[in-house]
């Protein structure tokens, strides 16, 4: 259940990153991370079936209702890369017709009227705050948000997921060689290549300033 709400709130706040709902209404008051209801699970459909026993595995149906439109072809590409790179069981046969169940669903976007989400992390955003700024514990709570299910909780790559991936999730505890920029830049630019996504996008510096925080606490 953790892996699942782990990778919702991911959905979630890429979701905001995409400009969903940016109505002026939150903007002001004390906030809190709303967690969605459970994920949505895949829409009847043919192959729908097929969509739940491989794509539920990992994450929620929401990683494919939040997508923008993409056409057949990417979405060949996009399952394709589920099975090569993140071990995806899907034989060959059962490709095609859940490709076209994709599609179909794709088009249908439920996701952008779900409540806005308020952050209050994103209220002001100081300038590229010098690293010192960085607060461990407030960096403890984004990582157990947004890391642990590939990290897992000590940061030794050992999350629900972390060993399956190819190549595996890094052992963070090994980090204490490498300078404060170096893991910034890994931070903000992923691994291309590997499950190691890039962060720029949803959290803002001094968001990854209280992770390098945090992360310098699991060096022993
Ligand atoms: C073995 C685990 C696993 C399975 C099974 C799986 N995925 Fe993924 N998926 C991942 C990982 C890991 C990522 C990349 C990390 C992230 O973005 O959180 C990802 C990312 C995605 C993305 C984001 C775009 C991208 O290319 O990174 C989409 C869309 C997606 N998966 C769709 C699917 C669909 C559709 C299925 C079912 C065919 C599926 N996934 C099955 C692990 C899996
Ligand atoms: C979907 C899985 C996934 C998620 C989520 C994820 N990572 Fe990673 N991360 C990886 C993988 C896989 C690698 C190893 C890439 C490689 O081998 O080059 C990696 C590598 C790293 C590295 C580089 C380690 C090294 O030895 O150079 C750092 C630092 C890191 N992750 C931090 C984080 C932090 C902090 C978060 C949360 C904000 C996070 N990761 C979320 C999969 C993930």
């Amino acid at each position: 259940m953790r892996v699942c709400m782990v990778v919702v709130v991911l959905l979630w706040i890429s979701g905001l990153a995409w400009g969903l709902p940016a109505n002026g209404e939150n903007r002001g008051q004390v906030s809190i991370l709303k967690l969605p209801p459970d994920p949505i699970s895949f829409q009847p459909g043919s192959g729908s079936e097929l969509a739940s026993r491989y794509c539920l595995m990992c994450h929620s149906a929401e990683y494919v209702y939040m997508q923008p439109p993409h056409p057949r072809e990417d979405w060949m590409e996009i399952v394709n890369k589920m099975k090569t790179s993140f071990g995806c069981p899907i034989s060959n046969e059962d490709m095609a017709p859940l490709v076209d169940y994709l599609v179909t669903q794709n088009s249908l976007q439920p996701f952008p009227t779900a409540p806005p989400v308020q952050r209050d992390d994103q209220k002001d955003t100081p300038d590229q705050s010098s690293i010192q700024s960085g607060d461990s514990q407030k960096g403890k709570s984004l990582y157990e948000r947004h890391c642990v299910t590939c990290h897992g909780p000590g940061g030794k790559g050992d999350g629900p997921i972390g060993p399956v991936l190819v190549p595996p999730a890094a052992n963070l505890t090994l980090l204490g060689k490498q300078s404060d920029k170096t893991i910034l830049d890994t931070l903000r630019k992923g691994r291309p290549g590997t499950a190691m996504p890039a962060w720029e996008h949803d959290l803002n510096p001094q968001e990854l300033n209280h992770l390098l925080s945090f992360l310098r606490t699991l060096t022993p």
